[in-house]
């Protein structure tokens, strides 16, 4: 246990709430610097509690960066699969290869080393550095933002050029340079659980009596942001062909959602697609020729990503027609489906298909 002795009353209050609430959580029981990598990663991506699922089968099947590294990327984005921001496992893939060429298989321990690794910005290479290694770098992450906005009651926006300096550099003054791991942990568990984004109990807060947004009444206006995320509409039209047991998938290629994925034949239109008019268009009879059968329409469904949102909807068709089209795809038995890493939208489709 820390001696208390020799740090600040915010340190102690922090450290002393931490002792009695923290979650037993898997990756705070290591100080293995890929572990906490692939845990962080992962807790960008979605809440601890759904988090643990995919930690554990993650580290299960790539249980060392030799490991990761020598992996099939299409293995690593399955097992991704349901997370979204499928470029942080090619960041990651891609990180854990530059591993073993530049670092002979260790992870770095130097804090601009790991911050060069692909994928790695400035929260990641602090978390690592901290947790593993107990060094002097504070996390600021979206809980320690909150905290600190409504602590000191700041209302810099939290996204802008300024609003980072002032946090990051008011984070690290706060550090406890001799438990900085600790400290770290404190200040995001205690954004998580303790000051949530909506209807905090400040009354049984022990940082009230010093609380600025508290005091000011401030709580619920604080944190600011500057930027409102721009939506792009999308829409998606799948075409799902049932030819005797198999049908067609694609591997996204392009740099955008989804790189690496499998989906079914798409097409995009600009604005919402009329079925009659898809039928019509030469983009379709590209992909199924003239002989096929309507099993039946799949309906919109709306899929909300950070940036866009995408309408897609669908035709269940049999053929058995293979045009040129279809021969830039994979045909696969729909029994192996499961198999392929598809996005969270796909996976509804072959709800729908019930494949
Ligand atoms: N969110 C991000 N990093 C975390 C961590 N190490 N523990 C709990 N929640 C987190």
């Amino acid at each position: 246990m820390l001696s208390i002795n020799d740090i600040t009353p915010f340190q102690k209050t922090l450290i002393q709430w931490y002792d009695s609430h923290k979650r037993d959580l898997p990756w705070r029981e290591t100080h293995n610097p890929y572990i906490i990598w692939v845990s962080e990663i992962i807790l960008q991506q979605t809440q601890v509690v759904q988090g643990l699922d995919y930690f554990y089968r993650f580290i299960t099947q790539f249980p060392s960066v030799s490991a990761l590294a020598n992996a099939n990327i299409d293995t690593v984005l399955k097992y991704w699969q349901g997370l979204g921001y499928y470029s942080r496992a090619h960041n990651m893939h891609n990180a854990a290869k530059e591993i073993m060429a530049k670092h002979h298989g260790n992870f770095p321990t130097e804090y601009t080393a790991v911050r060069a690794l692909k994928g790695i910005g400035d929260y990641t290479a602090a978390a690592i550095c901290s947790f593993a290694y107990n060094q002097p770098y504070a996390t600021v992450d979206g809980n320690v933002y909150r905290f600190l906005a409504r602590y000191f009651g700041i209302s810099t926006p939290i996204d802008s050029t300024n609003g980072k300096k002032e946090f990051a550099a008011l984070a690290q003054q706060l550090l406890n340079l001799t438990h900085s791991g600790l400290h770290n942990q404190a200040m995001i568990e205690f954004g998580a659980l303790q000051c949530v984004p909506r209807s905090p109990d400040c009354n049984n807060c022990p940082f009230k009596e010093s609380c600025k947004a508290f005091a000011e009444d401030l709580v619920e206006i604080l944190p600011v942001k500057e930027k409102r995320t721009k939506i792009r509409d999308r829409f998606f039209f799948y075409i799902c062909i049932d030819d005797n047991g198999y049908t067609y998938l694609k591997k996204r290629s392009n740099d955008e959602i989804w790189k690496g994925l499998f989906e079914f034949p798409t097409i995009e239109t600009p604005k919402r697609p009329m079925l009659e008019n898809i039928l019509k268009s030469e983009a379709f009879s590209e992909i199924v020729g003239k002989n096929y059968s309507i099993i039946n329409q799949l309906p919109e469904i709306k899929h909300v990503l950070s940036h866009q949102h995408i309408y897609a909807c669908g035709i269940h068709i049999r053929t058995n027609e293979q045009t040129d089209a279809l021969h830039s795809c994979q045909r696969i038995r729909i029994a192996d489906i499961h198999q392929f890493a598809v996005s969270r939208l796909t996976g509804k489709f072959l709800e729908k298909l019930g494949w």
